[in-house]
């Protein structure tokens, strides 16, 4: 190994597959995972799967209605047995074998169990339980049927969340995006937790906040960020919001927390939005966004967009001239300029010649995640590094980087990212 690092993580952290493979079983496997919203699921054999870590999980509705949570594995050789999201009748059946199962989970019928079988107690191969929870309407899921519980997760984050109640909000299905980064899933995190770059990189597309007045901390393995309007955008804020409002005006900031691990909510003045981070592998990962928006008519939005345009015409600008569509520095679109960001520095951690250079303020959360992994996967955090960060904890400082942009935001005018995939 390589004794090369990015703050106080060694390069190889990500880049290697033992890395990631530690990373799944001791972080993604043991803590709770974003599955989606309530809504989501509401009748009766309903469900949907979501991987944890090393575990693919399934919620499903039963048939009094409640939720449950199991392990995705069949009992018999392990196939997966539901797949995606849909809803069942009142069983489910195992592709392979057709081992049938109750929605409780049980295991109900053997095909040719006399004749296959010398002896088989069905009631000892139930399907394996999860946990499920709901917070804030959203749902999550956890490997251990015994584990700790989800309120108490986050607890202590969820007064520096943003004010919002989105379920006063409305899902725009055709605003949801997802989208793979060629980069490490540690990588995203940092890019969105990097206050640094928010002045910078998005010089020309993130201008209308006052990232100066940024507050940003870390409350347990949790961080949350939140920074006004930048005052040009907020003296006429009632014609120069893209979409319809969805704060009352002494609450108007964006509030961008990042909840572990990579459970991004991006919630601001006029959008609410979710931006999940999914580890595919030591160099790739997944990022999908859902979007909500004030529940308004069509004529409402189409009002809004008249009045913005000449403000937005002009306030956001490419960082580099070019061609919009095939480079992303060109796009005039923030979540292309930070993907773009991403994978260059993955691409750069290869190089032999990689050294990282001195870490900003406004990067002190970045060290402070890693920190935070490392606490995690039980390895020792370098001392010298740790006491030239302790010194100064970040008292507040995180960023801005809502999935939906400007432009996105507005289900009229949205112009979706060159990388964005089917879900
Ligand atoms: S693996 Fe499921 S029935 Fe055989
Ligand atoms: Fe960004």
């Amino acid at each position: 190994m390589s004794t090369n690092m990015l703050h106080h993580l060694p390069v190889e952290a990500y880049t290697s597959q033992e890395w990631f493979d530690h990373e799944q079983a001791e972080i993604f496997s043991k803590t709770w995972r974003y599955a989606g919203f309530v809504e989501d699921l509401t009748a009766p054999g309903e469900y949907l799967t979501v991987q944890a870590g090393l575990n693919n999980i399934f919620i499903i509705v039963s048939a009094d209605g409640s939720l449950k949570a199991f392990h995705n594995s069949c009992r018999h050789r392990g196939t997966q047995l539901l797949r995606a999201e849909g809803i069942t009748d009142k069983l489910i059946t195992c592709p392979y074998h057709d081992w049938t199962y109750n929605l409780n989970g049980e295991l109900c019928t053997v095909p040719d169990e006399a004749r296959e079988f010398d002896t088989i107690d069905k009631s000892c191969l139930h399907l394996k339980p999860a946990s499920v929870g709901v917070w804030r309407k959203m749902l999550f899921v956890h490997p251990d049927p015994e584990a700790p519980s989800l309120n108490d997760w986050f607890a202590d984050i969820t007064p520096h969340l943003g004010p919002h109640d989105f379920t006063t909000l409305v899902e725009y299905p055709e605003a949801a995006t997802s989208y793979e980064i060629q980069a490490n899933w540690k990588i995203v995190v940092e890019n969105y937790i990097d206050v640094y770059h928010l002045a910078h990189l998005h010089s020309g597309t993130l201008s209308m906040y006052d990232h100066a007045k940024a507050e940003y901390q870390f409350i347990g393995p949790h961080f949350s960020f939140v920074e006004p309007l930048a005052d040009y955008y907020a003296k006429d804020i009632d014609s120069n919001t893209p979409t319809p409002l969805i704060l009352p005006k002494e609450q108007l900031a964006a509030y961008v927390p990042m909840l572990f691990p990579g459970i991004g909510l991006a919630e601001s003045e006029s959008s609410w939005a979710t931006f999940i981070i999914t580890p595919l592998g030591p160099d790739k990962t997944r990022v999908e966004n859902r979007v909500r928006l004030k529940n308004a008519s069509a004529w409402e939005f189409t009002k809004q967009e008249w009045k913005s345009a000449a403000f937005w015409n002009k306030h956001i600008s490419p960082k580099y001239k070019g061609d919009k569509n095939t480079d992303p520095i060109a796009s005039a679109d923030f979540t292309s300029e930070d993907i773009y960001a991403c994978e260059q520095q993955q691409k750069a951690l290869k190089s032999p010649y990689y050294q990282v250079g001195p870490a900003a303020k406004g990067e002190s959360p970045i060290l402070e995640h890693q920190k935070i992994v490392l606490q995690y996967l039980g390895r020792p955090i370098p001392e010298n590094l740790s006491k030239r960060t302790t010194k100064k904890p970040p008292s507040s400082h995180l960023r801005c980087f809502s999935p939906s942009s400007r432009k996105r935001n507005n289900p009229k005018r949205r112009s979706l990212s060159r990388h964005n995939t089917p879900a």
